[in-house]
């Protein structure tokens, strides 16, 4: 039995992954599952959390005890974590968000034209949603921010790198690999703390690396 050490706390989890729409029928997307951010929600509930858990493009059954807001693209996952944000002691934003979006949507399909060669398709960025938040977080003292990053060399390093840039309080690096992590049951990870910690976490159930990561979150907290 776990101990409710996330009692009174709000916690805001961010899971899946955004789909930028070309037209009606396209997006661009990723192959996020959801299922670290749902292992998130479901862990923090155990551990006597209010949790609202902020879901694009998942596909999953809501975890019980949540409040779930559905969000399919960048902008509206950025919307809707900015409102959750406001009042929540702990942010996590395990959703994978797309770094680019199209510049147009086009109101109608997309259409191949007899011998013409496919048009570029011109992109422009997206809010960097996890920066936002940490650096709205000096007007929340307290408030906790973690982020995921998924690097496929110099795993460490990069992560380091990526800590400091967006200014987040942890951050929990994957290696992506052949089996690992996107739609699996199980993940490997390390939890780099701001103050320069480490915390490996072996290969395991998204439960267990869940659970870490609110060790370390409520060790900020207290
Ligand atoms: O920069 P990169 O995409 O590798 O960073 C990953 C982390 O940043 C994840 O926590 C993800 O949820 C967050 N992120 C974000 N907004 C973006 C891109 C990534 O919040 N536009």
């Amino acid at each position: 039995v776990t101990r409710p050490d996330l009692a009174g706390r709000h916690v805001v989890i961010s899971a899946g992954g955004t789909r930028e729409p070309l037209d009606p029928v396209r997006y661009l997307g990723n192959r996020s599952s959801g299922k670290q951010g749902y292992a998130l929600a479901r862990t923090a509930v155990a551990r006597g959390a209010r949790v609202t858990l902020i879901e694009a493009n998942t596909g999953l059954p809501d975890p019980a005890g949540a409040d779930v807001v559905r969000a399919g693209t960048a902008v509206q996952l950025r919307e809707a974590v900015l409102k959750a944000a406001a009042d929540a002691d702990v942010v996590v934003m395990a959703a994978a968000v797309a770094d680019f979006r199209p510049a147009v949507y086009a109101e109608g399909k997309i259409k191949k034209k007899d011998g013409q060669e496919p048009a570029a398709v011109e992109l422009v960025r997206n809010p960097d949603i996890l920066a936002e938040i940490s650096a709205e977080r000096r007007g929340r003292p307290g408030q906790v921010v973690v982020g995921f990053a998924a690097e496929t060399d110099n795993v460490l390093a990069n992560g380091r790198d990526k800590l400091r840039r967006k200014g987040c309080d942890l951050l929990v690096v994957n290696e992506v690999g052949e089996r690992k992590t996107f739609g699996s049951e199980e993940n490997e990870a390390v939890v780099l703390d701001a103050d320069g910690g480490e915390t490996p976490v072996p290969y395991g159930p998204k439960e267990a690396l869940a659970d870490t990561v609110w060790d370390l979150v409520t060790r900020r907290l207290d």
